[in-house]
């Protein structure tokens, strides 16, 4: 801020700049009319600094006014970055609820169990806020055949290993594989994974699950949670 002041810097400030939501009218919600063919029902977001949701809602529904804008949000005080809680978007100037049809509120757990799941079950390896938003997405929209749902997942989970280990303590890097003869030891496996801390974990994690590809990528792929687990077993997360 201070720094801003002057005249070398400018502050951007995402979170009262109307570029921000301009960009997704101008750019994403184009995008995605373009690639459903103008089929899309329901658009899901999660919220945190809202231009996301505001700019693509305002474009789609410009396009179709029966397209359902959702905005899934955590519950307070929660762990996951990127987004706000309902009581923290009541500071966020591109917040705009009468503009969205749906709020839907969204624990920690479930969004964390849903990262692993998508590590494991889909091969995707997204970031807590994109699995935030999808377990809104299942929580609200029926499993209709002519439901056309677009879920932005906004970031991959290597940003946030040292979230990813809170949650999952227990999930750890699988020991490096053993270092051939002949090999330097400098030249260990670590610096073989670019994905760093977490490439070990997610082959780790992966161990027993179909590929990506085996039902198919999409909405549509996520199977049920199995009705007896309220959340990943130890077992499930040790590819077990
Ligand atoms: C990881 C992550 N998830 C979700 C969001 C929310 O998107 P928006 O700020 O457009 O509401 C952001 C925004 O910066 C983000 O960085």
């Amino acid at each position: 801020m201070e720094m801003a002041e002057g005249s070398e810097f400018h502050m951007l400030n995402q979170y009262e700049n109307e570029a921000n939501v301009e960009a997704h009218i101008q750019t994403t919600g184009p995008e995605i009319w373009r690639q459903t063919e103008g089929k899309i029902t329901h658009f899901v977001a999660s919220l945190g600094t809202c231009g996301t949701i505001s700019g693509n809602g305002s474009f789609l529904k410009g396009k179709n006014r029966d397209i359902q804008v959702i905005g899934v949000h955590p519950q307070e005080g929660h762990d996951i970055p990127g987004v706000r809680s309902m009581r923290q978007l009541e500071h966020t100037k591109l917040f705009r609820p009468d503009e969205y049809d749906t709020l839907v509120e969204v624990k920690n757990r479930e969004a964390y169990d849903m990262c692993l799941r998508l590590t494991r079950e889909e091969s995707l390896i997204a970031g807590p806020s994109s699995a935030l938003a999808l377990v809104g997405a299942l929580k609200v929209i029926e499993d209709q055949p002519d439901a056309v749902v677009v879920v932005i997942f906004p970031d991959n989970v290597f940003k946030y290993a040292s979230s990813f280990e809170r949650h999952f303590p227990h999930v750890r890097a699988a020991p490096p594989p053993p270092t051939r003869p002949g090999r330097a030891q400098s030249e260990g496996a670590a610096s073989n994974h670019p994905g760093g801390e977490l490439a070990q974990p997610a082959q780790h994690l992966g161990g027993g699950g179909p590929a990506r590809g085996a039902r198919g990528p999409g909405f549509a792929a996520l199977p049920p949670r199995r009705a007896d687990s309220g959340g990943l077993r130890e077992a499930d997360v040790a590819g077990g």
